[in-house]
């Protein structure tokens, strides 16, 4: 097992996408590459992957680290909202397979300098890729409290969210919120937990959530990313998706769910005018999750949730 990042569900991942020799393969998020690896192993001796990051240091580890495979595996630091753009670019116009690991890395997570762990001493960053957008600090300094608790509120689903918005803004003159662990004790300090009912998580984790989502725009390029997907899957390809949050996990299934039906128009009208018919077929009803001797081993795997769907013939 690599030291870091333990991949979430890799044989449900693997099953569903059953690479095969000769194959072409897309890991959209390709992280520590503990599902890339296990694809190139399964997909011996010629089958071959695109990983893409959005984030660099993980191009450059997993370059390192899955070396042995040489031109099999294809590396690109790129988002993967520009999928339709660098997979062709790559040579991978139409693929058997492509996967989702949504959200952040164990590597990520450990990273002190980026502020996604609670008890980051360092800058509060939160970029997958530091050299475009603007770290969650200028969020925490610039909004109003209105559009931070409508942040909170929005891509966190915090219940406390105008509390914990206010006490962000009053803190500015004298404590400013500027790391992972200043922003930790502020929201512990303004949601007390109750003694008697002990948490199952921090109660900083929506926060958290909210400002990460918000600084990587990752709900839109997740809807870009899964479209790009369709059509870059040749009949028969299959997408697995990975996510871990019911915002995320909403998009993907209102998406798999669209696609299967093929007509995309309102209810209301009587006769099809869009004129689109189905391109996915589900593999997964509805979805897997972790068996609990997985979540015993890796507790990152607690929420993950996998849908997979198979390409069908134009
Ligand atoms: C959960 S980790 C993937 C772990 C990987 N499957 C493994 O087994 O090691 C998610 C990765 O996706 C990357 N990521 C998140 N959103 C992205 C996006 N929109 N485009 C490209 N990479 C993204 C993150 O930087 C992170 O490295």
């Amino acid at each position: 097992m690599e030291a870091g990042h333990q991949p979430v569900m890799p044989d449900e991942v693997l099953g569903t996408l059953a690479p095969q020799p000769g194959s072409l393969q897309i890991d959209a998020t390709v992280g520590g590459g503990g599902h890339t690896e296990r694809i190139l192993e399964a997909a011996t001796p010629d089958g071959r992957v695109l990983g893409l990051d959005a984030d660099e240091a993980a191009i450059e580890r997993v370059g390192r680290r899955l070396a042995r495979f040489g031109d099999r595996l294809v590396l690109r630091r790129a988002n993967f909202r520009e999928l339709a753009d660098v997979a062709p670019g790559a040579g991978f116009a139409a693929v058997d397979g492509l996967l989702f690991d949504l959200g952040l890395s164990s590597f990520q997570l450990a990273d002190t300098d980026r502020g996604f762990g609670f008890r980051a001493g360092g800058p509060l960053d939160m970029r997958f890729d530091a050299t475009h957008g603007v770290p969650a600090a200028e969020l925490l300094e610039t909004l109003s409290a209105d559009e931070l608790a409508a942040l909170f509120r929005k891509y966190g689903e915090e219940p406390a969210a105008w509390r914990i918005a206010k006490a962000i803004v009053a803190a500015r003159p004298s404590a400013p919120v500027r790391t992972a662990e200043d922003l930790a004790a502020l929201v512990e300090r303004v949601v007390p937990g109750n003694p008697r009912q002990p948490r199952r998580t921090h109660p900083a984790t929506r926060v958290f959530q909210a400002l990460r989502i918000a600084v990587n725009g990752e709900l839109e390029a997740l809807q870009a990313g899964l479209e790009a997907a369709v059509e870059l899957l040749r009949p028969g390809g299959r997408l697995v998706v990975l996510s871990y949050h019911s915002l995320e996990d909403r998009i993907v299934k209102q998406f798999l769910n669209a696609e299967r039906r093929g007509c995309v128009c309102p209810p209301e009208v009587p006769v099809c005018v869009c004129g689109r018919s189905p391109r996915l077929r589900l593999v997964t009803r509805p979805s897997l999750t972790p068996t609990a001797a997985e979540i015993d081993a890796n507790p990152r795997a607690r929420s993950a949730r996998l849908r997979a769907a198979e390409r069908l013939a134009a």
